[in-house]
């Protein structure tokens, strides 16, 4: 979603904003703009579209300053504009926002009254109207702001510079992120720290309800009852190295061929040399729990459905499962003894925290499986497991779902343990066999030509199904999901026994169905649905393994050839074909592989 900085600078910062823009652009846009404050006056230039559209921009009419803020804006109110980019300016006032103000209509009304008219579609330039306004009366700029947030309902992320202020940016946090770098005689504000990276590793990050005055000489912040707040400056791990594409063409291709080496880091990480799993803290009871709650958004949501299968089969232990936009309204009672468990990527998805805030006062024990360790999730946790999956900048989760299963994976086996289901050989066996992992993905990388070609048919395709049964179903759902928001192809996934509920009434030449088969003992059923597809012209990709092609492999379409697997463990290894195969039809497509249309990377708004 919408990517936010600012700088203080001792130079010039135009080139510096948009360069940290272009580490934000990974979040998902559609325009961006900068606004810096030169000899007093305040200034911007805003195009929609790649930033390549505003650094152009920049070229010809360039903006001079040494303190500047920035934006790349995925549109919610209004469409991507020049008249809709950030940063808005009212007057003195210049100011860039992630998240919804939700009351802005009554704002806008308001303000109206008193004979202030809009020039954008936006709710962020009520913000700005209204700062401006308070200003005008005779505000100072900390009171303006002070005053304008007490107006505010909603989610936000919100930073504002002044006309005649050259030593001045003020930040404020309700439920989006924002984070303060601590530079040598420079001070900055980003959505993340991956943005500030080149500049500082030294950060503070804003809890929720704070707001910072930021000058040159520091941030004085202050929480949401006015009063100074002591949040202590962290130095953090991001090094710049850790987001560049080291030679591939897209992120996602690097990230999938990461892949092995992030899955042996958190193996290392998770298992001891004594082969028992090590977790912080007091760990997890699962002796003593009844039921596991999981909630999560899109590709992580259908990690909790692969974990479903383990928990229930290794630990006996009853699983419930819900997108999080569901679960936030529904208001499920939570029994006594459930632990509510929120996987995330990016750890600041605005629907997935607030159910963890739901379960807050309800549930037995929180805990998280995150990538970014400083999230809100991460942070609002009793218990946060990181996934170490390294940042993750492509749009479309990879790595990040492979060490969740994985992540998901040593729990399920720890609860097993822990509830007598898993003796100790079953339990070593078990561990042995993740560890295959990292080596099968590697072998299983040499198939990128295979997926390239098959790719470049199924590029052809208007609508595509994918059908996987028992752990292999989440892995369907995820492959179609991949598929269809980096290639744009419409793409739908069943557990395969459903088809003939209805979904076979699509199947004909024209619509290529992937089965996502390991011979493992529900293979027979799999191929049983997979042969009254072939029997009505459907054409098939078989994905399974040596075995299971021997079997089922004539008269298929195409068949792609795994290594073997344990079957319990084969979702972590065929997530891998899934993600190729949507990364070499997206390029067969000429789609835009790590920024897809509409899409942003952390959701942060409902
Ligand atoms: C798909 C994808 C999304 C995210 C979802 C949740 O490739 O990346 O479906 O999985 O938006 O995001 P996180 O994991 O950051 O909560």
């Amino acid at each position: 979603m919408c990517g936010i900085v600012g700088i203080l600078g001792t130079h010039e910062v135009a080139p510096l904003l948009v360069e940290s823009l272009k580490r934000l652009e990974y979040r998902g846009y559609d325009s961006a703009g900068i606004a810096t404050v030169n000899d007093g006056h305040l200034d911007r230039r805003r195009a929609v579209g790649k930033l390549v559209n505003l650094s152009d921009l920049l070229v010809h009419e360039p903006l001079a300053g040494k303190a500047g803020i920035g934006h790349t804006r995925w549109a919610t109110h209004g469409a991507p504009a020049v008249r809709n980019a950030h940063p808005h300016r009212s007057g003195r006032v210049s100011v860039v926002h992630n998240g919804i103000i939700e009351n802005f209509r009554e704002l806008r009304a308001w303000l109206a009254e008193q004979g202030l008219s809009h020039e954008s579609d936006t709710d962020t330039e009520t913000v700005a109207i209204l700062a401006n306004h308070f200003l005008a009366e005779g505000a100072t700029p900390e009171e303006a702001v002070e005053l304008t947030l007490a107006r505010l309902h909603g989610a936000y992320a919100l930073l504002f510079l002044f006309e005649g202020q050259e030593d001045l940016m003020i930040a404020a946090r309700k439920g989006s992120p924002l984070a303060i770098g601590h530079g040598d005689g420079e001070m900055y504000v980003g959505s993340d720290a991956i943005a500030l990276a080149p500049l500082t590793s030294r950060i503070t990050y804003l809890e929720e309800g704070d707001w910072a005055v930021v000058t040159r000489a520091g941030a004085s912040i202050k929480d949401s009852a006015g009063r100074l707040a002591n949040r202590p400056a962290k130095t953090i791990q991001i090094d710049s190295a850790q987001v560049d594409k080291a030679g591939h063409r897209h992120f996602m291709a690097k990230e999938i061929a990461e892949q092995p080496s992030r899955l042996t880091g958190a193996l290392d990480h998770y298992v001891g040399e004594d082969g028992a799993i090590r977790l912080p803290g007091p760990g997890i009871d699962f002796s003593t729990m009844d039921r596991l709650t999981m909630v999560a958004c899109g590709t992580a949501s259908y990690a909790c459905y692969v974990a479903k299968y383990w928990f229930e089969q290794l630990a006996g232990l009853p699983v419930d499962i819900d997108v999080a936009s569901e679960f936030r309204y529904r208001e499920p009672p939570i029994p006594p003894r459930t632990t509510a468990l929120f996987v995330s990527q990016s750890g600041e998805t605005a629907d997935t925290l607030a159910a963890l805030r739901y379960c807050r006062d309800k549930a037995e024990r929180i805990v998280s499986v995150v990538n970014v360790a400083e999230s809100s999730i991460a942070r609002e946790s009793d218990l946060a497991l990181p996934i170490l999956a390294g940042p993750e900048i492509g749009v479309a989760s990879t790595k990040a779902f492979s060490c969740q299963l994985l992540v998901l994976g040593l729990l399920a086996l720890e609860a097993g343990r822990q509830r007598g289901r898993l003796d100790g050989a079953g339990f070593a066996e078990k561990v042995e066999a993740l560890r295959a992992l990292p080596g099968l993905i590697n072998h299983t990388l040499s198939l990128t030509e295979d997926a390239g070609r098959i790719a470049a048919q199924l590029a052809e395709a208007r609508d595509i199904l994918f059908l996987g049964r028992g752990r292999m179903f989440p892995l369907a759902l995820e492959g179609a999901l991949k598929l269809k928001e980096i290639s744009y192809i419409h793409a739908e996934a069943y557990a395969s026994g459903e088809l003939k509920h209805g979904p076979i009434a699509l199947v004909d030449k024209a619509v290529p169905v992937i089965v996502m088969a390991p011979h493992d003992e529900l293979f027979d059923k799999t191929v049983s649905n997979m042969q009254e597809v072939m029997a009505r012209g459907g054409p098939v990709l078989l994905i399974t393994d040596r075995d299971g092609a021997k079997a089922a492999g004539h008269g298929v379409w195409e068949t792609l050839v795994l290594p073997d697997v344990a079957p319990l463990w084969a979702p972590i290894l065929y997530a891998v074909p899934a993600q190729l195969l949507a990364y070499h039809t997206a390029i067969a497509k000429g789609t835009d592989v790590d920024q897809p249309r509409n899409l942003a990377k952390s959701v942060t708004v409902e």
